[in-house]
């Protein structure tokens, strides 16, 4: 276990989802990467929205201490896609990670796994890491159907996906009723989710990469809930959305281990 943990860099992510204009969100940017000391042994990712891109990517790659994500993207590199943005636009903006599949896009967009999918090939070939969001329904959790939900996603999501790329994703697990609600798993029902998830990557990528992988849990997650999450042996860092929106409560977030 002790290895396993050397072996993964935490790693903490604010989704902003629809929030944040540009003036806002360089604020935030500046104000972490500039004036805030620690959260030195946690890799910090921020998906602000399409709009604060550029802006955030010249901020942030000139100080470096906090990555850019994106929160959504097409498969297609180019087309006549009105409205979408290309893998190849993100990463030109310095963007390193993605996110894919999270539930709202599901099912407020209608996004299946099938397209999630063809968007986690497009992500990797762009030479980013996805961060693949999996979880079930509040009703498929009270009908035991949790495992079954999040390995059929898994599979289904991963699909022709080589084992080379199995090795560059990060798993996010987000309770589809633990989003946004302030009602969390608790620490012990995320592990054995991540447990599962981490054993169904063994059987499709091997021990190696499943060790190395990186599983997130998701869904209210804040400052005072995230150092029982982060104690888990398979619970590698979190995907924020509500409280990454204040910087002071990200922040306590990131540096969840100097408190
Ligand atoms: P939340 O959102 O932290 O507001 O629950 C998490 C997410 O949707 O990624």
């Amino acid at each position: 276990m002790t290895s396993d943990l050397i072996m993964r860099t935490p790693l903490i992510v604010a989704n902003w989802k629809m929030n944040h204009t540009i003036e806002e969100s360089l604020k935030f940017a500046t104000y972490m990467e500039k004036d805030f000391p620690l959260f030195g042994k946690v890799e910090t990712v921020i998906c602000p929205p399409h709009t604060a891109l550029y802006s955030l990517s010249v901020v942030l790659t000139e100080h470096g201490r906090v990555k850019l994500g994106a929160q959504n993207c097409h498969w297609e590199d180019h087309g006549a896609f009105t409205g979408e943005v290309s893998p190849v636009f993100l990463k030109e903006l310095n963007c390193e990670y993605v996110i894919i599949g999270h539930s709202e896009r599901r099912q407020l967009f209608g996004e299946t796994d099938e397209v999630i999918n063809k968007k986690l090939q497009s992500v990797l070939e762009n030479e980013m890491t996805p961060i693949f969001c999996i979880g079930e329904t509040e009703e498929e959790r009270k009908s035991g159907k949790t495992t079954k939900v999040v390995t059929a996603q898994l599979s289904k999501g991963l699909e022709g996906i080589s084992t080379d790329y199995l090795s560059k994703l990060v798993i996010a697990y987000e309770p589809v009723w633990a989003i946004g609600t302030g009602n969390n798993a608790t620490a012990d029902e995320a592990q054995e989710v991540h447990k599962t998830i981490r054993n169904w990557y063994t059987k499709q990528a091997g021990d190696d990469i499943a060790r190395k992988t990186r599983i997130l849990y998701g869904g209210s997650v804040k400052p005072d809930n995230i150092g029982e999450f982060m104690k888990k042996p398979d619970i590698d860092g979190a995907l924020v959305g509500g409280a990454s929106l204040k910087v002071d409560s990200f922040l306590e977030i990131v540096n969840y281990d100097n408190h």
